[in-house]
């Protein structure tokens, strides 16, 4: 008994850092990519936390570099300045409100931990930073940090620019610039000691984890000597021992010498080939068929469940930056996309997030969107538009909101119901007309055919009358009719 009791702690200690820490019930996270604080802090308490989102992906909180004033690139907030909290998404007080009034009402925040590089090496003493702090990239002085010159990794890079110039060459990966990004040396103390100063600088005003932003270019063990320094979580939120949730930002969709098994020791990772491969399934390109997806998963060549952070896009591979290609579906192909987050949200496989994105003047020259860069809706001064809410519930001011599309929200809502049951009652019709279950608590039925689908099926629940929250809405003990 002793000894049971024992193994099983260890064994919960050594996972933590797997567990997103939602509340019971919550099992999906929304990418509030590059939303205000004041409207993340809103969007909790109205819609968030009464439609079961277990916790928000915010945009990097901490000062960056000033790009292109006025018409400012989202990447900016990629190109660290400083660790101070002040950002086009808002200040500290206003990000202190944020993560205390979402924590309230049980929708965690997890912060986007820039910790690879600071911002690109030639912005000079003349460029700007989002708080006004003083920097120069070309003499690698950061004061307000501080870093200087020899916290960077230039010296070990080997590549002949000085830029990461072959993904083969695993050292030059990691030790090299990610497009000219100023690469810090996180073998060095000082460093690390500087980076998880900042990381339980946020644990402590109550965030709930971190995406490690660009893991694949820094060295696993590195990472991990990172997050041995975090603290346990704030204990007005969550239970003692609590440890941050960690997924980290590794792209690897095969045949590169770095993967995604170097750093599981540390954390969850992003599965990049889940959203590729199914935009794959859904376009029928490649020959490839819903029918397929009978054992998606593992069964695909996916990272263990367990250790998955999954997504239909993400902010980088929507606009094609980033990994995936042509074949990631995004709301622009608004149709084939409601069916791949369905499809998504209702599998068991890996911790679901979804996006939710901004629209910006899409404008494609030799099959490249050369508007790609385009920071989110804003004001002449630059600053950031508020995410006003449309009497029909949906956003307005250019912002997409993905996660209040009724087919997207409703299988937010399913994955928590059907949370813990099993994968069952698979049904294809050897194309693109599939079925399953999830266990005796829900069903789902795609038809991606050209062509009708008529057919019974064993779905597993008790014998009643369902409501398809889909197509429609279930108010009270009527299903409102189809409108899609
Ligand atoms: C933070 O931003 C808010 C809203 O713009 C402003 O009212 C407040 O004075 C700012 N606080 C600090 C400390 O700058
Ligand atoms: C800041 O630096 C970048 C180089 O990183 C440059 O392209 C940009 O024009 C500069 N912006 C301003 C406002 O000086
Ligand atoms: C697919 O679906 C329909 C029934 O919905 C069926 O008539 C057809 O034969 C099925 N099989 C194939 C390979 O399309
Ligand atoms: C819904 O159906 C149940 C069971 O048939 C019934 O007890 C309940 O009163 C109904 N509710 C409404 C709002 O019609």
């Amino acid at each position: 008994m002793g000894v049971r009791f024992l193994l099983l702690f260890i064994v919960g200690l050594c996972r933590a850092q797997y567990d997103p820490n939602t509340r019971p019930g919550r099992t999906s996270i929304v990418h509030l990519f590059e939303w205000r604080w004041a409207d993340i802090a809103l969007e909790c308490e109205r819609y968030l936390a009464p439609n079961g989102f277990g916790g928000v992906q915010i945009s990097p909180p901490n000062e960056n570099l000033v790009i292109g004033d006025p018409s400012r690139p989202w990447w900016e907030r990629y190109q660290p300045v400083s660790y101070k909290l002040c950002t086009r998404s808002g200040n500290e007080t206003e990000f202190r409100d944020m993560v205390t009034r979402c924590n309230n009402v049980g929708v965690y925040v997890y912060a986007d931990a820039v910790i690879n590089h600071m911002c690109g090496g030639n912005a000079g003493a003349g460029n700007h930073s989002t708080c006004g702090s003083f920097f120069n990239a070309k003499t690698k002085e950061f004061p307000a940090v501080p870093y200087s010159a020899w916290d960077f990794n230039d010296a070990k890079c080997k590549s002949r620019s000085g830029d990461i110039e072959d993904y083969r060459d695993l050292s030059q990966v990691r030790n090299c610039r990610l497009v000219n990004l100023l690469d810090l040396a996180l073998e060095k103390n000082y460093v690390r000691s500087r980076i998880t100063e900042y990381m339980n600088y946020l644990i402590d005003i109550g965030v709930a984890g971190f995406r490690i932003d660009a893991a694949k270019h820094m060295w696993p063990g590195d990472v991990k000597a990172v997050l041995e320094e975090l603290k346990d979580l704030n204990r007005k939120w969550f239970p003692a021992g609590a440890k941050p949730f960690i997924y980290q930002e590794v792209i690897d969709l095969g045949g590169e010498p770095i993967t995604d098994s170097q750093y599981f020791g540390n954390g969850r990772v992003t599965e990049f080939k889940y959203g590729a491969k199914l935009g794959t399934v859904m376009r029928k390109w490649n020959g490839e068929k819903m029918a397929y997806l009978k054992n998606w998963g593992e069964g695909w060549g996916f990272v263990p469940s367990d250790t998955a952070l999954v997504f239909v896009d993400n902010h980088d591979n929507q606009r094609g930056h980033g990994a995936g290609g042509a074949s990631i579906l995004t709301f622009w192909d608004a149709r084939l996309y409601k069916m791949a987050v369905g499809f998504m949200l209702a599998h068991p496989y890996g911790f679901t997030r979804v996006m939710s994105s901004y629209r910006w003047p899409r404008y494609f020259q030799n099959g490249v969107d050369i508007n790609n860069w385009v920071g989110p809706p804003s004001n002449s001064d630059g600053s950031t538009k508020s995410v006003p809410i449309n009497p029909d519930t949906t956003c307005g001011n250019d912002w997409v909101c993905e996660h209040r599309w009724r087919q997207i929200r409703n299988m937010v809502i399913f994955r928590n119901v059907v949370d813990g049951q099993p994968f069952s009652n698979w049904w294809d019709n050897g194309s693109n007309q599939v079925a399953f279950g999830r266990g005796n608590r829900g069903f789902i039925a795609f038809n991606n055919d050209d062509w009708y689908m008529n057919v019974n099926l064993q779905t597993g629940l008790p014998a009643g009358t369902y409501c398809d929250v889909i197509s429609g809405q279930k108010e009270g003990n009527t299903s409102t009719p189809n409108d899609s």
